[in-house]
């Protein structure tokens, strides 16, 4: 059964938290567990471990970014954000990124994203194992034209279209 739902195709996307000029307070996760869920207002909902930092910082700062990754972003995204916890090390340093403030929000931004979301913490949900956070999106801008790549059955591909 757990093999079977791999087969469901994700997004993948990096989700930020905190303050983007303080080290130890900034921090963000590698996720594929992400989807729109309300049209009016503007909702996304995102499913985090229970343990995470980035949800840590959710909390604390009341706000999120979501960036969805392309091809630019895919090694950093498994190798930074998604193997290390940002209770440990600095993953912006490590990544050799230096973010930018949010322009509505506040959240470390990754500027060279294809797509950017800024969210508001409206409400969560824990689910299992995991933690539902929904985030009012509150602005959302491409930071390249790079296609964003979709994460499926363990791997991630861009998509043909
Ligand atoms: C491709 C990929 C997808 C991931 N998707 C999720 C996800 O949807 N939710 C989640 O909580 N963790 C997910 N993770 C794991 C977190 O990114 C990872 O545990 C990270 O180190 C958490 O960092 P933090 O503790 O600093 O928040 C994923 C990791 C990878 C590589």
């Amino acid at each position: 059964m757990f093999q079977a739902l791999d087969l469901i195709p994700y997004p993948l996307a990096i989700v930020t938290a905190g303050d983007p000029g303080r080290r130890g307070r900034r921090g963000g996760a590698a996720v594929a567990w992400l989807t729109r869920v309300s049209w009016d207002p503007p909702l996304v909902a995102v499913a985090l471990g229970l343990a995470r930092y980035t949800y840590e910082l959710i909390k604390e700062f009341r706000s999120f970014a979501v960036h969805l990754v392309s091809r630019e972003l895919e090694d950093v995204a498994y190798n930074v954000f998604g193997s290390v916890s940002g209770r440990d090390v600095d993953k912006f340093d490590l990544a050799k990124i230096v973010p930018v403030g949010a322009r509505k929000v506040t959240a470390p931004i990754i500027g060279k994203a294809p797509l950017i979301l800024e969210c508001e913490l409206v409400d969560e949900h824990v689910a299992g194992d995991h933690v539902v956070v929904i985030g009012r999106v509150v602005e959302a801008y491409r930071g390249s034209a790079e296609k964003p790549l979709v994460f499926y059955n363990g791997s991630s591909a861009e998509l043909k279209l």
